[in-house]
């Protein structure tokens, strides 16, 4: 059985972890604060889920998902990541997680930092444009008329393909967007940004997004 390893515990970690769970994946999940801190979320989850440290988590998971404040993603653990999908579900509210330069002059995208912080792993964005509770609720299966679409972003096409396959098995139609560096497209303040968006709509609302 598939294992996903997932790093940060809080509305998007969980909602992940409940949506893999109902497919019939083994979950490794984690916090900042340690294993023993989880004993709420490993009841809420069941008897799929485990309880772990970022390390554990990352090396547990046959594939990884990231879920931390933005302001955190350079704490994840790099040398158990080497050579893994990694999806990135990560946004950027400066609010939250202070100015980082680098965005705010259109320069990088979330996904390219988590990309360079992770030079041997093969980071994916997905899940950033859905709100958590919607992950285990809205899916449908496919070919259901309006099926709900979640865009998705990287630079390699066997990942990004992965994750296509994984959006659909949660029920959902994936939409590639291109490169992590294309990925701003689905992020805070564009049009695509969390609307409940078919596959045709959700590519005509990246179309119209705008730097
Ligand atoms: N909420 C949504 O609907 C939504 C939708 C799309 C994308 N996002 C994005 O997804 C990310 C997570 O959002 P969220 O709403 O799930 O946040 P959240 O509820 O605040 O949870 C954040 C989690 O990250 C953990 N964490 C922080 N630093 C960590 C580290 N170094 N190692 C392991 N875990 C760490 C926290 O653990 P502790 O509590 O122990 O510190 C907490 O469990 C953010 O970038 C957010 O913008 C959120």
């Amino acid at each position: 059985m598939t294992t996903i390893g997932i790093i940060g515990a809080g509305n998007i970690g969980k909602n992940v972890a409940k949506a893999a769970i109902a497919k019939g994946y083994d979950v490794v999940i984690s916090n900042s604060r340690g294993p023993e801190t989880l004993g709420g979320v490993i009841d809420e989850l069941g008897a799929k889920a485990t309880a772990s440290t970022a390390h554990g988590a990352a090396q547990a998971g046959d594939f990884v998902v990231v879920a931390v404040p933005l302001k955190n993603y350079f704490e994840v653990p790099v040398e158990p990541l080497a050579g893994k999908l990694v999806i990135d579900a990560n946004n950027y509210y400066f609010e939250r997680d202070g100015h980082i330069e680098a965005l705010d002059n259109n320069q990088t995208t979330t996904a390219q930092m988590l990309q360079e912080h992770l030079p041997e792993s093969h980071v994916v964005k997905a899940f950033n444009n859905i709100k958590a509770n919607d992950i285990p609720a809205d899916g449908t299966v496919a070919g259901s008329d309006n099926r709900r679409a979640l865009p998705i972003a990287g630079n390699d096409a066997d990942s990004k393909a992965r994750v296509i396959a994984l959006l659909d098995e949660f029920g959902f139609d994936g939409v590639d967007v291109g490169p992590l560096e294309d990925s701003w497209r689905v992020e805070r303040d564009r049009p695509a940004y969390v609307v409940r968006s078919n596959a045709d709509e959700l590519r005509d609302r990246v179309a119209e997004a705008v730097r």
